[in-house]
Order: C-alpha cells, then structure tokens, then sequence
C-alpha cells in the first residue's frame, strides 16, 4: 500500500470572468480545467507548459491564492479548499511558494533577516533571539554567507534573493514547497546551481517539490514525475524518465523534441517536431480535444470527443485519442469519452476515429 501522498489534487478548476468589450456582457476563461495531481513525500513533481498553459494558476490555486471553482486540494489528507480561518491558516505553514521573480518577490525595506523570519514572524513561532539562529542556519542551508544577514534584497545578485526567497519558503518546515519558475530569471550556471540545491534540500529535509517551468530541460533534471499542462489541462503525467525518454502526447513529443541532447552525434539524428498555430484560448476553448488546433495527428473524433487521461500500464497517462484503452477481456464495449480505467493501447491515425 503506498503511502498517502503528500499533496493530492482532484478535479482542480479555475475560471477567470472578466468584462467583455460588448457592454453588459463578460468573458470567462476556464484556464485549469479539471485536473489531477499527485505527489509524494521526499518526490518532485515538474509541471511544464508553454505560457499561458496555466501552471501558475494550478499552483496558486492550490496555496488559495486564487479561488477555485471545483475540486479537492489534499494535503497530507486535508483538504485545503474547505478550510477556513485558524485552520487555513495552520495548514498553510506545510505548503509553500516560491515565485519566479527574485527582484520583486522580496519586500525591498527589510533586511534579508527580516525576509527570512517573515513567516516565523507571522506565525508567532519562537522570540527574537532564535529567529535570528534560524536565520543564520538557513543562511547555511541555502550556501549564503552569514554576513549577508543585514543586507538589503538590493544588494544582492539575482540567484542570491532566490536563495533568499527559498530560505523563507523553508522556513517553517513545509512539507509542500511549489516553486514556479525558481530560475527561469537568472543565468544558466545559477540556474544549475539553484537547482542542484533544491536536489540538496529534497534530500536532507524530505521536502516534496513542485517544479513549474515552461523549460523541460530545468524540470527533467530534478523531477521524478512529470505533467504535461496544454490550455489548462493535464495532457499526459508519469515517471519523468518514462515520459521524456518516450513521451506519447503530441504535445509532448514536441516539448521533448526541442530539448537539445547533450551529445552532438545523437543531437544530428534527432528530429524536432514544430508546431504551427497559436496556442489554444483558454477563453474560447474548441469542442473536443483543446490540442486539436495545433496536433500533426488530428482525427475526426478529435473534433468533438475529450480525450481523457489514460493509463498505459507502466504508471503514465495520456489525454489523447490515438491512446484508446484497450478493451478489457469479455467486456462490454467502451462508451466516449472514455473514463481514464485502463492501460491504453495506439491507434493509427488514418483509421482512428473514422466515422465518428
Ligand atoms: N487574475 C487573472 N485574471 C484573468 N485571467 C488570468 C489571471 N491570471 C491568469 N490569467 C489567464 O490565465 C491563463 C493562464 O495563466 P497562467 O499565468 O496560469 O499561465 P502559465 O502557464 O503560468 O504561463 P507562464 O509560463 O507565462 O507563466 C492565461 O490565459 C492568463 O492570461
Ligand atoms: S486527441 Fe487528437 S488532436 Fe488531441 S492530441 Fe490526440 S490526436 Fe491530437
Ligand atoms: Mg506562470
């Protein structure tokens, strides 16, 4: 029985209204729609799509800082949206955020002591004198010198107010902490090390991570688990090895395609799938598959049938119609849109679908 996880996302929406250029009319945008997320203790989960996919509005629903619509938010069992007041707020020391941009995620009129120990500050934990030897630990913790205690957010380097803004995040003992785009803002060899620290961290505090970045690449080197976000919905998810080194998903393929391979010789037989078309409008979204518009594979069923997420026997799932599941012995036959049971098996796509 494995454990239960750490944070366990069910049926996640969120949509924006906002006022149509049309007098008295308003536009909304379901920009997550749906969408299920698990991680485990100690187990990073990286959450990529290209921008606009929705992956910040995943996260911040799930730490409320945006109103969701529907679905269940568990963390280590508790489910997050039903809480209210002293219990909300007790909850939300065990998850935690850090954002993408280091220059304006620290309040610039306090000293990085003082941005650090904010949320020690907040929840009234220990006095001042053991705020002060947390600080300087978790100074230690995130490879800063203790002489940058007294500084100002100012006078620090980009990766460093990351390193700043991840020792806040750990601050408190989370057992969640979602990072969304931790280094997309700072140069490659930071980049690097930023994230060879998060690995450091995940390891000696058992902390689980969600990694959000547009970038595959920066996700595949920490993450054990990968989802695949296409306009709000989770397109395909499974172990990060499984999923980049054969990755199904039209989307995917080309997400892992563009991923350039570190040996040149390999990099040459590699084919890079481009996609053309805009990215689908989270507020005008096609009947039917939302990838549709963009997919070198699309069939007629893809035109109004949802393709839902299925799993194909080795833990990874794919919200595609060439990956029908297969029929299960001396069963009935599967209705559409079909209910994610069940390993998947490919169909060709000149015959997929036909007549539907
Ligand atoms: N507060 C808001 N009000 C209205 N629309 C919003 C709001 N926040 C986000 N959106 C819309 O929701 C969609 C998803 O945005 P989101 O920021 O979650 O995407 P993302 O995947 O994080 O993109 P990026 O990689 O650029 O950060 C976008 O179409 C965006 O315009
Ligand atoms: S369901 Fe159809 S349009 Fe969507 S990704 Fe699969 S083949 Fe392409
Ligand atoms: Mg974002």
């Amino acid at each position: 029985m494995p454990d239960e996880p750490v944070l366990d996302v069910r049926n996640l929406s969120v949509s924006f209204t906002r006022r149509s250029l049309i007098p008295g009319r308003r536009r909304t945008s379901l920009v997550v729609d749906d969408v299920d997320l698990t991680v485990h203790k100690g187990r990073t989960l990286g959450l990529v799509g290209e921008s606009g996919s929705g992956k910040s509005t995943t996260a911040k629903a799930i730490v409320r800082l945006v109103d969701a619509q529907a679905g269940e938010v568990r963390l280590n069992g508790v489910d997050l949206l039903s809480l209210r007041g002293e219990a909300l707020k007790r909850a939300r020391r065990s998850v935690q955020m850090v954002f993408q941009d280091p220059y304006s995620s620290l309040d610039p009129t306090m000293t990085i002591t003082e941005c650090i120990a904010e949320p020690l500050t907040v929840h009234r934990i220990g006095d001042r004198a053991s705020r002060v030897t947390a600080v300087l630990d978790l100074l230690d913790q995130v490879g800063l010198p203790r002489s940058m205690a007294d500084l100002m957010p100012s006078q620090l380097s980009g990766g460093q107010r990351q390193r700043v803004a991840i020792a806040r995040a750990i601050c408190l003992h989370p057992d969640l902490v979602l990072c969304d785009e931790p280094v997309s803002a700072l140069d490659v060899s930071t980049q690097n090390r930023i994230l060879q620290m998060l690995t450091d961290l995940r390891a000696s505090h058992g902390i689980s991570f969600v990694l959000i970045s547009h970038n595959l690449a920066a996700v595949q080197q920490l993450a054990d688990d990968v989802a695949v976000m296409y306009c709000g919905t989770i397109v395909e998810r499974g172990p990060a090895q499984v999923v980049t080194a054969d990755p199904k998903h039209p989307y995917t393929r080309a997400l892992v395609s563009a991923v350039p391979y570190p040996d040149p010789e390999v990099q040459r037989t590699r084919t890079r799938v481009v996609l053309t078309g805009d990215p689908a409008n989270p507020a005008d979204r096609p009947p039917g598959c939302v990838f549709q518009g963009r997919c070198p594979e699309v069939m007629p069923v893809c035109r109004s049938v949802v393709p839902r997420l299925a799993d194909d026997g080795t833990g990874r799932s794919i919200a595609c119609h060439l990956y029908e599941p297969a029929p299960a012995p001396q069963s009935a036959p599967q209705a559409q849109p079909h209910n994610g049971a069940g390993p998947v098996r490919k169909l060709r796509p000149d015959t997929a679908g036909k007549g539907r």
